[in-house]
């Protein structure tokens, strides 16, 4: 198969080039070449989206299928245009942050409402515009349907994407600071749930999809699971010994935590009920439709030998160790 991969400069687009270029397909990566390194052994044409003739080095060339990682609906509507006779299959990342409820558990990818499609003038959703990813992931996905239509396109809609290379450094808060051991923090409930895919999964279901055909718009990421499972079997994973302290949600919240990401966060914890549905859709259609999820404690050993390898600078979210300390000692003293 002649796959071709817009992106393959990061994360995701990297899993999905090495994949490929693994099971034996002819890859080609086409992106700036700033976000990252490409994968050596995969060709990689270099081109800057916002440019006129941003196609040119691919001139005349035909491939079986593409998968498209943009966040932009200029970009992504451009890309299918403009290669919409010469590519078979369209498969396209988008996100479980194009939905609209995020309060409802249980939903399912072909009912579940939508956010509106980002407002025109917003094509580049970071910076200021940030509150507008999931709107410019459904404009993104609406201009894939429009041009490759319900027969070529599969579209994947990402749960939070974990593993080595992660540039996120949330899945990776929990390998770092489990692998360390000692009193770890841990928010809200055991029993609340969470959804994660190990990138390396994810990948490799956007590359059977090519080679498949399969077609369709699904939820890309595990089942549901307790979030105490979670952290017990990263701590599996990387060989941990440390001891968690739960911390309720009133709590956290009274001494100013944020949910999910940035400073003073505590990453994969979210406020319920607001979102009790974000970290729990129904994903029985993807794991039906071929996406296999591998066990949690793989995913964390390979994580943390990322980190501790040469490569793994990776920039970590969530806590510091004295804000974690801070922390534990008030909830010791609120009794
Ligand atoms: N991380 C998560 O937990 C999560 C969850 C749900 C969904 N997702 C989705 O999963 C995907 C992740 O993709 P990813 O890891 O490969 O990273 P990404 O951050 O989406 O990468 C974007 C790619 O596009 C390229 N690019 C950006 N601007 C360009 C331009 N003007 N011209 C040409 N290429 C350009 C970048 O390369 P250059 O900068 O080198 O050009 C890079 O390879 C994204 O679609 C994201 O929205 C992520």
């Amino acid at each position: 198969m002649r796959l071709l991969i817009l992106g393959g400069t990061q994360f995701l687009g990297r899993a999905v080039a090495r994949l490929a270029h693994a099971a034996g397909h002819d890859v080609t990566c086409l992106a700036r070449g700033q976000g990252g390194e490409p994968v050596p052994e995969v060709r990689f044409v270099a081109a800057d989206r916002d440019a006129p003739g941003w196609l040119s080095g691919l001139d005349g060339e035909r491939f079986d299928a593409a998968v498209d990682v943009t966040r932009r609906p200029s970009h992504a509507r451009r890309a299918a245009q403009a290669l919409a006779g010469r590519v078979g299959h369209w498969g396209y990342v988008s996100s479980v942050s194009v939905y609209a409820d995020l309060a409802t558990p249980g939903q399912l990818a072909g009912t579940a409402p939508l956010l509106p499609p980002a407002p025109p003038e917003v094509d580049d959703p970071t910076g200021e515009h940030l509150e507008h990813y999931g709107g410019c992931k459904v404009s993104c996905e609406q201009a894939v349907r429009d041009t490759f239509g319900d027969d070529r396109s599969f579209i994947c809609r990402a749960g939070l994407i974990v593993g080595p290379e992660d540039p996120s450094g949330r899945f990776t808060y929990w390998v770092d600071r489990l692998a360390r051991g000692g009193r770890v923090l841990a928010p809200g409930n055991p029993q609340d749930p969470v959804q994660l895919v190990d990138v390396r999964d994810l990948a490799s279901w956007l590359v059977r999809a090519a080679e498949q055909g399969l077609t369709g718009t699904y939820d890309a990421t595990s089942a549901p699971m307790p979030r105490g499972r979670c952290l017990a079997e990263v701590a599996a994973g990387v060989r941990s010994e440390a001891t968690l302290t739960w911390t309720d949600q009133a709590f956290l919240q009274a001494q100013e935590v944020r949910p999910w990401s940035g400073e003073r966060s505590v990453p994969l914890w979210v406020p319920l009920p607001e979102y009790a549905g974000f970290l729990a859709h129904d994903v029985g259609p993807a794991l039906a439709a071929g996406l296999t999820i591998r066990p949690l404690t793989e995913t964390a050993a390979a994580t943390l030998d990322w980190l501790t390898s040469d490569h793994g600078a990776a920039p970590l979210t969530g806590l510091t160790s004295a804000e974690e300390a801070e922390l534990l000692r008030r909830w010791d003293a609120a009794g």
